[in-house]
Order: C-alpha cells, then structure tokens, then sequence
C-alpha cells in the first residue's frame, strides 16, 4: 500500500483534505488543479493548519515536513500519468466531471483506478467517459475530510470487484471507515441530509422560527454538531442546491423541490461560509 501513487484532481476543500489524509498516511501525492494560484492558496492553508498543529504539540515538526514532502503540485494533467489512484474531486457539475474523466481517459495508465468524490451524480453515466468502466468507482468523502472519518463507496453499473477490493482498502489505509452504497441519486448520505438541510430552508422561508432557533432546536434537540442552517453555510448553498436538483431531477419526486430561499440565496452570492454570507455573515 505504501507504494501507491495517488493522483488528486482539484484543489478546493475537499481536494487538500483528501491530499492531506493520504500524505498522512505515508502515500505520495500528485495534486493538480487548472488554477494555479488556487493550488499555491491551498497548500499555504495546509502548511499553516499543519503548522497550528504543531505548535499545539499535536504534531511532531519532522511529521509536518513528512506530510508536505509528500504532496507535489503538479500543472498539467498529463504529469498524473504516473499514478496509480487518482480521485477527482472538481466542481460538482456533471460536465465539468465528465470533461475530466474524458480527458483522463487518455492519459491514465490502464491499470490505474479512478474514483470520483461525487456527492451526487451518477458513477455509471461518469464512468461511461472513461475507456474503463470497470475501473471506475464513486469515493465520497465528507468535509472536513481530515476530520470526518466516513467514506461512501459506489459502484457503478460497470465497476468491477477489484476496484471496489482495492478502493474499500485504500480508504482504510487512510483511517477511514467505508459505507457501500448503490448507485442511486444522493447515495446514503446526501439523500438524507440535504432533504433535511432543505426542509430547514423551508422552514425559515415559512417564518416558522429564526434560523438561530432552527438550529439551536437540532443542536441541543438531536445532539448533532452544527445546525441545519450552519452546515449548509459549511457545505456551500451551491452544492447544497445543486445536490437538491440532482435528486429532484433523477427521482422525479416533488418532495426534493430546492427550497425557494435557496436558489434565491445563491442567485445572490450568498455561497455560504466560502463567500463571506449566506445563512449567517462571516468575516
Ligand atoms: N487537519 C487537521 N486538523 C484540523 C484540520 C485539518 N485540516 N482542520 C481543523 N483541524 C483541527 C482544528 O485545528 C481543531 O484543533 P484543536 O482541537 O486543537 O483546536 C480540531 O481539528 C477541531 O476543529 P474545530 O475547533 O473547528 O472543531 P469542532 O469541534 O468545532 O468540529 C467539525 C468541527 C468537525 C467540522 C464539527 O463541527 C462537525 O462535525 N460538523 C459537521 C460536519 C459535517 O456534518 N460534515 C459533513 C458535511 S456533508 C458532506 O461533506 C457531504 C456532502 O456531499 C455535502
């Protein structure tokens, strides 16, 4: 395991962590995002996490240099030939996604498996891109991704016994503890929480209570760490509507309608705790 050389596509929160968690757990890391300054942004957040770390005593200085070491950013998508395993984790957008893998498709060794950290779309209709189905896999990991310890692994239509052997490895490699999911709109995960998340958005549409109070109810109600509103501010109102039109659109049900306010939110900017607003006002 020790030798497997990971690819990661996109640097955004969910593309550091899942470089961060494999650098931790000694694999080397090809990281390469499109956007150059958001690549350099990202690992100057890692070292200074890293780094808070350490003064915190929780992490040895050597162990920091080890983890940093470990991850090389790389400009051109054709320098992941080199890999073994590389997880996609670009916008949640299906063209984007499809685009990718279609571009990966011509680069990647056959040998090498490509799993998509989706939260939602389709892992049989992302695979049909790929000249290998068999070879490709959905890899769902939750933000913060070091802090989260779940997985949600789907297998496509095509997706063979031996990527899911080899994925349900690699992710306990990382520390993780895997769910496995069939491929339908949402898997487990999003097809439960962002009906909740969504129904809390109706809710403050509807006046029902203050959002404070919306999410102090399920705070120190049902003992989760974050409200319903406060997560989707963690989550991103774009992904949050995004994921609602994938399970409105592939389900056909009209109890997965995004909620108004929602879409409102985000035709305004407000994105969340990433852009500054959205529920609440961050600074
Ligand atoms: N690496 C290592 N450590 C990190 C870190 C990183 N990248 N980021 C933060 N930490 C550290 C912090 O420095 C902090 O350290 P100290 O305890 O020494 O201060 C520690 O981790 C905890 O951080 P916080 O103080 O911010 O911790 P918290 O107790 O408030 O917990 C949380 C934060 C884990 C995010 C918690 O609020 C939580 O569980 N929230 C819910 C998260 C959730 O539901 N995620 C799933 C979203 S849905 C999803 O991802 C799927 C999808 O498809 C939409």
């Amino acid at each position: 395991m020790n030798k497997l050389r990971i690819g990661v596509v996109g640097a955004g929160q969910m593309g550091i962590g899942i470089a961060q968690v494999s650098a931790q757990a000694k694999l080397s890391v090809l990281l390469f995002d499109s956007n150059h300054e958001q690549l350099k942004s990202k690992l100057s957040y890692l070292h200074s996490i890293l780094s808070k770390q350490v003064e915190k005593g929780k992490l040895k200085a050597e162990d920091k240099d080890a983890i940093v070491n470990l991850i090389r950013p790389v400009f051109r998508l054709e320098d992941l030939r080199e890999t073994d395993f590389v997880v996609e984790a670009v916008k949640e957008c299906v063209d984007v996604k499809a685009s990718l893998i279609s571009s990966l498709s011509n680069i990647l060794q056959s040998g090498a498996i490509l799993a998509t950290n989706t939260s939602s779309i389709s892992i049989t209709k992302l695979a049909s891109k790929y000249k290998d189905p068999t070879r490709v896999i959905g890899m769902h990991f939750m933000n913060p991704v070091p802090l989260m310890k779940l997985v949600e692994v789907i297998n496509g239509l095509q997706t063979s016994a031996e990527t899911l052997k080899a994925t349900i490895e690699l992710s306990h490699h990382l520390g993780k503890t895997v769910t496995v999911s069939k491929d339908i709109p949402g898997f487990i995960a999003n097809r439960l929480l962002m009906p909740y998340i969504n129904e809390a958005i109706y809710a403050l549409q509807e006046g029902i209570a203050s959002r404070e109070d919306i999410d102090t109810t399920m705070k120190l109600g049902t003992n989760v760490p974050m409200g319903p509103l406060t997560l989707a501010d963690f989550v991103g109102l774009d992904t949050c509507l995004a994921i609602m039109k994938v399970l409105h659109n592939e389900l056909g049900d009209s109890k997965y309608r995004p909620a108004p306010l929602l879409a409102t939110y985000v035709d305004a900017g407000f994105l969340g705790k990433k852009s500054g607003r959205g529920f609440y006002e961050y600074k």
